[in-house]
């Protein structure tokens, strides 16, 4: 990892992907993609280009012009975004996984390797999936457009593997939480807008009934354990659809229960709407046993300590006293549905 390209740099993930790969590698040598222009503080941070992931001209251009030899291909329309409009998740989750492959292809026929990550999901799994410590190999039938875009993009990604020897690994992320940059339609955003209604209004109203029980996994861990995949020896690298990758599960109303603890009077109210169904087609844990033997993952933070770190973040990023701490000089602008870097 030389030269890194992040598409997707703006989105929850990719905003503290290009973070931390700028604090190992240098801040010129990771450069931020997204549909969308940066954020103040990203664009002083070092390269950014504003690019649809499916022009695959324009990305040639952006690989080229930074002689790129990595891509974390974040590039995505999550699950309730993609089931109000299907047509939009299978145009870019597909196509921009298809110009980054074929990319590499073409890279690789002139003895140059471009080695890539793309993250599958949770939602690869279906109903019919055993839905308790989900196994590696397992039956597959996502009813989400969503879940067939990245089943089939696990399938794609092992195909590339197989027949040109492109090194792409892959992760099937849970539900991720985290406090620095707001999720992008997601069926698992409950999780991140439960802490920030807590601490700005006391209250939240989950669309989600309180038993919904689904894997989830905080921020640094997901970060952490995507670095060290693409660190790994190729040879330790044998599963080359996705791996597996898993932290804690919960109940809505075990996660009101912790947040309650750290927000005194919190109420969580439930009113389940069309993405109650989503969940319900996706497992409630995780076997990840294959990522922890291959290569070593190891997961940090559990419920408690999840909760207790968000809990201090958001405090201090909207200048509530937090126990033990100094609160924040300043009330600053910030909500789930409102995107900020
Ligand atoms: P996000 O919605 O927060 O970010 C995606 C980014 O992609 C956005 O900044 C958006 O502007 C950009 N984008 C969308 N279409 C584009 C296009 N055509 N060209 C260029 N940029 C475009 O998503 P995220 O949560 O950061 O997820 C990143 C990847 O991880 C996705 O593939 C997603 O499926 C996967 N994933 C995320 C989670 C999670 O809980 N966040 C869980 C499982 C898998
Ligand atoms: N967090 C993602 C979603 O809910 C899981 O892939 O869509």
């Amino acid at each position: 990892m030389k030269k890194v390209l992040i598409t997707g740099a703006n989105g929850q993930i990719g905003s503290e992907l290009i973070f931390e790969l700028r604090k190992r590698l240098g801040a010129d040598s990771v450069v931020g993609l997204d549909l969308r222009e940066p954020g103040e503080e990203q664009q002083k941070a070092g390269p950014y280009e504003v690019l649809d992931a499916t022009d695959k001209a324009g990305l040639e251009k952006i690989m080229a012009k930074y002689q790129i030899d990595t891509i974390f291909h974040l590039v995505g329309i999550l699950s309730a975004t993609g089931e109000k409009n299907p047509n939009l998740a299978w145009k870019v989750n597909m196509t921009s996984l298809l110009n980054v492959l074929e990319i590499a292809r073409e890279t690789k026929a002139k003895n140059q390797d471009i080695h890539i990550f793309w993250p599958s999901s949770i939602a690869a799994f279906g109903p019919t999936t055993p839905r308790e410590h989900t196994p590696q190999e397992t039956v597959m039938v996502p009813t989400t457009m969503y879940g067939v875009t990245k089943v089939a993009g696990e399938l794609l990604c092992q195909y590339y593997y197989l027949k040109y020897g492109v090194d792409v690994r892959s992760i099937r992320y849970p539900g991720l939480i985290s406090w620095k940059t707001a999720p992008g339609g997601g069926t698992t955003d409950y999780a991140v807008a439960i802490f920030y209604e807590a601490v700005q209004n006391g209250k939240y109203e989950c669309y989600l009934e309180p038993g919904t029980v689904l894997p989830m996994m905080y921020m640094p861990d997901a970060i952490r354990g995507t670095i060290e995949l693409m660190d790994a020896p190729a040879e330790n690298i044998k599963t080359r659809t996705s791996y597996n990758f898993s932290a804690v599960s919960f109940s809505c109303a075990e996660l009101a229960a912790e947040v309650k603890k750290l927000v005194p009077g919190f109420e969580c109210a439930y009113n389940p709407d069309s993405r109650q169904k989503i969940a319900n087609s996706w497992p409630k844990t995780i076997d990840d046993s294959v990522a922890r033997a291959e290569w070593g993952w190891k997961h940090e933070f559990d419920t408690r300590k999840m909760a207790t770190d968000m809990m201090a973040n958001l405090k201090h990023k909207f200048g509530r006293p937090v126990a033990g701490q100094k609160a924040a000089a300043s009330e600053q602008q910030a909500h789930p549905t409102k995107r900020k870097i």
